[in-house]
């Protein structure tokens, strides 16, 4: 409820949450992990604090592929939280399940999720036009990935 609240993570995540539909939108992931279609985290400073999100949409698991998504709390931004997520989940991702591209998709205008894009080895593949719909219209959209085959840019 508190991460929904921030006007970053409800701009770029298209969403807010009210108090019914928090627990729906928990019951989703667990859904989403039980069908195979998705996997979510929360990230966590070692006292259990809870830092972020990070986790796996449109996974494909016979295709090989899978959409990063990720959010972090405003109070523990630009600590290096959303690259080292998102870096060791890719490992998990390639290495346990075995998947074999990771997509990472964000607006233009969100240059924070693009930093974060190019420090955990997602290279900038092209610009998906009008793809996405946010609260003040269509928005093009930056596609990033990594496949199974490059570079590992190592420990956050
Ligand atoms: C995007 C977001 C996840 C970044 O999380 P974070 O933990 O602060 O990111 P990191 O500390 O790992 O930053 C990695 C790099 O991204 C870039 N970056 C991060 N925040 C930035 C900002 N506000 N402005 C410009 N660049 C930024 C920088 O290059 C940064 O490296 P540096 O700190 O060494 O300069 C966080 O700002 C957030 O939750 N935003 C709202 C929700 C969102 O945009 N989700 C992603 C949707 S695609």
């Amino acid at each position: 409820m508190a991460a929904y609240a921030d006007p970053d993570i409800q701009r770029w995540h298209c969403r807010s949450l009210d108090d019914g539909e928090a627990p729906q939108l928990i019951d989703e992931w667990r859904q989403a992990w039980a069908a195979g279609t998705g996997a979510s985290w929360a990230v966590v400073d070692p006292g259990g604090g809870l830092l972020g999100r990070v986790g796996l949409r449109e996974v494909d698991l016979a295709g090989g592929l899978a959409e990063l998504a990720y959010w972090v709390l405003p109070t523990a931004r630009r600590r290096g939280v959303a690259v080292a997520a998102v870096r060791t989940l890719s490992r998990w991702a390639f290495d346990q399940v075995g998947l074999q591209r990771l997509e990472l998709v964000h607006s233009t205008a969100n240059q924070a999720s693009c930093g974060v894009a190019g420090a955990a080895g997602f290279p900038f593949e092209g610009t998906l036009r009008g793809c996405v719909e946010h609260t003040d219209g269509w928005h093009d959209m930056h596609l990033h990935a990594r496949i199974r085959t490059d570079a590992d840019p190592g420990p956050a």
